[in-house]
């Protein structure tokens, strides 16, 4: 091989490295499919409210249909239907059960935890997922 040809040859590897280099950080920003983790802010309410059952120490049937040790472990889609069931089952009242209610008045959540719960599950809209 000639010297300007080895040259070339070096260039042109050269540029597809580190244009390979560029393209990879590129696609693993892209996190808008990825599974995200609880805000502070519901984590702090869930915690209080919820972990009680609702981990992988919890209840059988509790820790079934919602584990928050698992929250992040969750597809995206996954993460999305339960958040508009934790919507669906708190609006109601109907979380904690009537009979932790009564037990542990501690663990109903106030008003306000309520509304900051309910804007996190509308912040899982179908474009994000
Ligand atoms: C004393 C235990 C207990 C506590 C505390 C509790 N849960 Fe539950 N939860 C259960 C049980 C048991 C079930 C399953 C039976 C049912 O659906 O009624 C359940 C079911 C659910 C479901 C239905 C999930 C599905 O996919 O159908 C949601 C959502 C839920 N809980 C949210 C919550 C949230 C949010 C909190 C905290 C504010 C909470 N729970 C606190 C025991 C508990």
């Amino acid at each position: 091989m000639k010297k300007t040809s080895v040259l070339s040859f070096l260039i042109l590897g050269f540029l597809v490295f580190s244009f390979l280099l560029m393209s990879f950080p590129v696609k693993a920003q892209d996190t808008s499919k990825a599974s995200g983790t609880l805000p502070d802010e519901v984590n702090k309410i869930v915690t209080a409210s919820c972990t009680p059952c609702h981990t992988s120490q919890g209840g059988l049937m509790s820790k079934a249909k919602l584990n928050f040790t698992e929250w992040t472990n969750y597809p995206p889609k996954k993460q999305k239907e339960k958040a508009a069931k934790i919507y669906f089952e708190l609006n109601k009242g109907a979380m904690p059960p009537k009979a932790a209610r009564e037990k542990r008045p501690e663990l109903i959540p106030t008003n306000e935890q309520l509304s900051i719960i309910k804007k996190w599950s509308e912040s899982f809209t179908a474009d994000t997922i």
